[in-house]
């Protein structure tokens, strides 16, 4: 394969004495969509903020396009938060800001753009994510929770980035927008050659959508596969982790299914 984004080499993360990470590896390739699962609690979000450098790696490095991060001054890691968007989880809008505040936040931060071309730039990118463009003076708090993502969405395409780091991108969601928003993410992939990284629950999305899953499980990622062969996996945890997430997919279903009472 081609060379990666993204190399974490040996790393520890711990807090207190809850050990999340201890000596985990794992390469991000330039052009993939890779998707990570693991239990609730396991180090997920964690461990995707340490991509982005928003949380200090206890020992080990973690490299973004051969440069350790812990070597990055100032320069280098606002030149990897312009190349390297993020979905946060729960969308993290800013309540007080309206959606075009919203979308522009990374380019007023980060570009010398007018606020003129930035709200230009908000507009292209609520068609990008299929959002009526009359949103965009609106509120997050105004939202539905299928609006309020793809918001976090276009924000996060906003700067053009070459990676994004999606955070659960449709937990909470009914399933008609489970669907939407891992079709989008599809959708961004191929229009916009992104690399992406997808922290998600949802077995569907990352089946959908991902070349490969890795599993963060007790500390590292042992397992690594192709969406195919990771349905075959015989391993005890990836079987019972990837049984129970169909369990929970069948019942969401079944209960959308229902006639309205
Ligand atoms: N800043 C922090 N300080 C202390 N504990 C934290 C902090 N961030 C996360 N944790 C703990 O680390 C564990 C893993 O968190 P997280 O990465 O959010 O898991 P996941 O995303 O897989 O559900 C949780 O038990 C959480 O309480
Ligand atoms: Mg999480």
């Amino acid at each position: 394969m081609n060379q990666p984004v993204f190399e974490v080499v040996g790393v520890t993360k711990a807090f207190g004495e809850r050990v999340l990470l201890d000596g985990a590896n794992l390469q991000v390739y330039q052009g993939e969509t890779l998707a990570i699962i693991g239990e609730s609690g396991s180090g997920k979000s964690v461990f995707l903020k340490m991509l982005a450098g928003l949380v200090p790696v206890d020992a080990g490095d973690v490299l973004y396009k051969g440069r350790r991060l812990a070597d990055m001054d100032r320069v280098a890691m606002d030149r990897l938060h312009r190349e390297v968007g993020y979905v946060f989880q729960n969308d993290a809008l800013f309540d007080s800001m309206t959606v075009s505040e919203n979308i522009g936040y990374s380019l007023k931060e980060h570009t010398k753009k007018s606020d003129e071309e930035i709200r230009e730039r908000a507009l292209v990118c609520l068609d990008m994510v299929n959002l009526r463009r009359t949103a965009i003076d609106d509120f997050p708090s105004g939202l539905s929770g299928g609006m309020r993502k793809r918001v976090a969405l276009a924000r996060a395409i906003a700067i053009e980035p070459e990676v994004i780091l999606y955070d659960e991108p449709t937990q909470g969601l009914d399933p008609q927008n489970i669907t939407n928003i891992a079709a989008m993410i599809a959708e961004l992939q191929h229009s916009l050659k992104v690399t992406s990284v997808v922290v998600t629950h949802d077995m569907r999305t990352a089946f959908g959508i991902a070349n490969r899953i890795a599993m963060l499980y007790e500390t590292r990622f042992p397992f690594i596969a192709t969406p195919e062969e990771l349905m075959h996996a015989s391993a005890v945890p990836v079987r019972e982790f990837i049984d129970d997430a169909m369990e929970e997919i069948r019942e969401l279903f079944a209960h959308e299914a229902q006639p309205p009472a």
